[in-house]
């Protein structure tokens, strides 16, 4: 799939961008992004021209007030939603062109989702959340419970494989959010504030599990204000109002 596309790219202007990709061997290309939100006569810029390149085991960090737009953007970088306008390559796919089904595969093996509420299913179990996208891109069911007991016991939540959302602590059910992310060991994680909310004991265990991404070698983007995260970060990338105002490079 990869060769066809960048042997046949869709129009000429394409050209120079994959080539930019190759050659900076660029995981995420977020080109000129827009995404607005029409309430009535309102019209909020959520996301507003952005571009972001995004190198192989860069570990970004966004930063930003409040309805900055960054969870629109990592909604946006990550398939989850569509810009109005602009285009977004993913492991030189352009999955602003692809359709729901053929995207929702590719987000599985490709994008590891870390919400700031979690977002598990509730009548799962934690060890059935964690099994979910492995159960989605098809991998056995001896293999899928043997890979989460290990995620779970990786992330210190062993003994409470047959727990419900509802019987976790708010830390537990980000940790199995963390396992479920990591189910399908997809290259690129991307996170929103997944250490809000949580006690200092918790957010550091959280905060060495990204260490360990880090290491493991994932291309990672967060959204956080959590100084420990920012310190792993090799850039960070200062939101307002829909537009990167500042990016540094560490
Ligand atoms: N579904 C929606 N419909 C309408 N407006 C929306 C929607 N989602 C977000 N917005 C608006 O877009 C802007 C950006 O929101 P977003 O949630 O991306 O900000 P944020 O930087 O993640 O904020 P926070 O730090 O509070 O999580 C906000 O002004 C918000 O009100
Ligand atoms: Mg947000």
């Amino acid at each position: 799939m990869e060769r066809e596309f960048l042997e046949e790219p869709k129009d000429l202007e394409e050209i120079p961008v994959l080539e930019e990709i190759k050659e900076k061997n660029l995981v995420i290309f977020a080109q000129n992004l827009i995404k607005d939100y029409e309430i009535g006569d309102f019209v909020v810029k959520a996301v507003n021209d952005v571009t972001l390149r995004v190198k192989e085991r860069d570990f970004v960090v966004i930063t930003g007030p409040s309805g900055a737009g960054k969870t629109t953007l990592l909604n946006l970088i990550g398939g989850l939603d569509f810009p109005n306008s602009g285009a977004i390559y993913t492991n030189k796919v352009k999955i602003t062109d692809m359709q729901e089904e053929s995207l929702a595969l590719f987000r599985l093996m490709n994008t590891g989702f870390i919400f700031q509420n979690y977002n598990l299913i509730s009548t799962l179990t934690a060890e059935e959340n964690v099994m979910f996208p492995m159960n989605l891109a098809g991998m056995l069911l001896k293999e899928q419970r043997e890979r989460a007991v290990s995620l779970l016991r990786k992330i210190g939540l062993g003994d409470r494989r047959e727990h419900l959302p509802f019987q976790l602590s708010a830390g537990e059910q980000q940790r199995v959010a963390i396992a479920r992310a990591l189910a399908n060991n997809p290259p690129i994680i991307l996170a929103d504030e997944p250490t809000a909310n949580l006690d200092k004991v918790t957010s550091e265990f959280i905060r060495d599990l990204f260490l360990d991404m880090k290491n493991g070698e994932k291309t990672i983007i967060i959204a956080t204000h959590d100084d420990y995260l920012i310190q792993l970060a090799t850039r960070i990338i200062s939101f307002e109002d829909g537009q990167i105002i500042e990016e540094k490079i560490v």
